[in-house]
């Protein structure tokens, strides 16, 4: 037997047993005469003690040993006399009576513990050393009890998994897809699924009424905290179900991981359409742990002689409770400039203090006193707050005024720790006019349902009604972040085919990419919906993080690459043969 305890389990009970346990060495300390070494594994950290005067070529060895040396040792359970209340095992420590080194190592290029010396790009090449620190592992073992929970709760509700594959044909879900090519079809490419959303709607047709998989999907996008090429999701598909019946099962499986992983009673999901999102938050993933809502002023602010509103199609605001007098003049500058940098594109930003000594503001030269105070009645503002308002076309702006809102939010701390505010977004637009390619895309993804009453419109609408059409649509929003998204599915082949004609496929694309789903829709197609959750990011968002790196296990860095096995890299002349792929000289 290799060991009789891990290095979590020891407590005064166990004190004046004889134990045999084994770990790295996580740091070593000489004392007068005694050597202290803190030896972890996945379950904790015990401490040994080596005394020379008992035992000099014990303790020698001992000193002699290197961060991460693998030991066994044996030893007997004492009480510690400088306890550590820190620690669970930090009542007691371990004699050692024998000291047998299984492994050593070379010095680690950072330090192995929770907050550690290394950057990221080092500690994704030596990824083994970076989840031997207990919060990466952790978080490992967070997503794992988060699968297998997920699975309890879905086959409790008679799920099936199964497994679709991953050399497929591309499914447009407004991702690049990555591709491989067929040796065996040379010429032709495999698409990795960017979502397994064709065969889990094939998979109703065949009956299985209730489908999930945790599975991996693979996007090549641009890549972002919350984005990563390759990205796992719990994918789900129902059949015979409204909206609501779907909302009702995911709403449930979210409540029960949340207690069972973390103990938390979440209440009930609160629904907001899109548009209302829109224009309470500017985002269809409003983060709702603080208020801030926007307010319109367009009634109070146009008409006054300042062209700048004058000319807006909206003027709209938020009021920062009691920051008049945290935001300098200076500061607001910067804020401004921040507002003006291109990722968020505003032009400029008025802002109203609700001073004490009176109200100051950047449009004071425009509007009284009394006009102000106005305003600040209709946002809600009190003495000591701050207004700071935007404007121009009505869709920029309001993303504008969500980059404010959020970043407020984050300078004044109102977005906490440990507070929850799920969402679910429903009633999305079926379709969304691109100016630039000028085409219509599908907001969700082509299969999506419009809704019921909307079904007439979209046989024989025209262009301007196509952009009013609502879907059966829905997104489960959490603090911000987009945790998972799904729909009603279109089951009937002519609605399908009109879909693919208003995305601008011609008969022949449709047919080519989606004859097989559109033929199955003519053998006994049952209504089907569905949802899938970004699993990666469940587990970012349940533990307060932004990133998902951290929770995977081998994650990409933001160039796509794997930087422990050095991926992508070329590959041979043999290889490429076979393949029949010629690279282009690079210039
Ligand atoms: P959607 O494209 O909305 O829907 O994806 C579902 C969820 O997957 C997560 N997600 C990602 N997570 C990490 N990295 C990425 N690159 C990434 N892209 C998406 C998000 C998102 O909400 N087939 C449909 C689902 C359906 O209709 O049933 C789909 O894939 O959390």
């Amino acid at each position: 037997m290799y060991r009789t305890h891990d290095c979590g389990a020891l407590r005064m009970e166990h004190v004046g047993q004889d134990v045999t346990l084994c770990g790295w060495m996580q740091t070593s300390r000489d004392f007068g005469g005694m050597t202290f070494i803190d030896l972890r594994d996945r379950y904790g950290i015990t401490q040994l003690v080596f005394n020379s005067e008992e035992n000099a070529e014990l303790a020698e060895q001992a000193q002699k040993l290197g961060r991460e040396y693998v030991i066994r040792i044996e030893g007997k359970v004492r009480e510690r006399s400088n306890k550590n209340p820190n620690r669970p095992t930090g009542n007691i420590e371990i004699e050692v009576s024998k000291l047998e080194v299984l492994n050593a190592s070379k010095t680690p290029p950072f330090t192995i513990e929770d907050e550690t010396d290394g950057g990221e790009d080092i500690r994704m090449k030596y990824r083994y050393l970076d989840l031997r620190r207990p919060q990466v592992q952790n978080n490992i073992i967070f997503r794992s009890n988060l699968a297998i929970e997920t699975r309890k709760y879905l086959a409790g509700q008679k799920f099936v998994e199964v497994e679709t594959p991953f050399l497929i044909k591309s499914t447009p879900e407004g991702a690049r897809d990555f591709v491989v090519p067929s040796r065996m079809n040379q010429g032709q490419f495999y698409a990795l699924p960017q979502s397994p959303q064709t065969f889990k709607q094939i998979l109703m047709v065949a009956g299985m009424d209730r489908y999930f998989q945790i599975v991996k999907c693979f996007r090549d996008e641009d890549l972002r905290a919350d984005r990563q090429p390759e990205f796992t999701q719990i994918d789900c598909e129902m059949a015979f179900v409204t909206q609501e019946d779907i909302l009702n099962t995911f709403e449930g499986l979210t409540k029960y991981l949340f207690k069972t992983v973390k103990g938390i009673d979440l209440p009930d999901f609160p629904r907001m359409s899109y548009d209302e999102a829109m224009k309470r938050y500017g985002s269809d993933k409003p983060d709702l742990r603080f208020d801030m809502e926007f307010t319109e002023l367009n009634k109070l602010a146009k008409g006054h002689d300042f062209p700048v509103f004058d000319n807006a199609e909206l003027v709209v605001g938020i009021c920062a409770t009691g920051q008049a007098d945290q935001f300098s003049n200076k500061d607001i500058k910067k804020l401004t400039e921040w507002m003006q940098r291109p990722q968020i594109g505003a032009k400029g930003l008025v802002y109203v203090k609700m001073e004490s000594g009176g109200i100051k503001s950047s449009v004071g030269k425009f509007y009284s006193d009394e006009q102000l105070q106005g305003w600040a009645d209709k946002m809600g503002a009190k003495e000591g707050d701050l207004l700071l308002i935007l404007c121009g076309e009505s869709e920029k702006t309001r993303k504008q005024l969500n980059e404010l809102r959020l970043e407020m939010g984050r300078r004044m701390g109102l977005m906490k720790e440990g507070d929850f505010k799920p969402l679910w977004v429903v009633d999305f637009p079926l379709l969304e006019w691109d100016e630039d390619s000028e085409r219509f895309h599908a907001m969700h993804h082509p299969f999506t349902s419009p809704k019921k009453e909307d079904v007439d419109r979209m046989l024989s609408g025209d262009h301007e009604t196509m952009k009013s059409l609502r879907a059966d649509a829905y997104d489960l929003v959490l603090n911000g972040s987009e945790i998972g998204g799904g729909s009603i599915r279109i089951h009937d082949r002519a609605l399908q085919s009109r879909n693919f004609d208003l995305l601008g496929f011609t008969k022949e694309e449709a047919e080519a990419q989606f004859g097989f789903l559109m033929g199955a829709f003519e053998y006994g197609a049952p209504p089907h919906g569905g949802i899938a959750f970004g699993f990666d990011r469940l587990c970012a968002v349940m533990n307060g993080q932004s990133s998902i790196r951290d929770f995977i296990a081998f994650p990409k860095n933001n160039q796509g690459r794997d930087m422990m096995i050095d991926a992508p890299s070329p590959i041979d002349s043999t290889q490429l043969n076979e393949l029949s792929i010629e690279l282009k000289d690079k210039k």
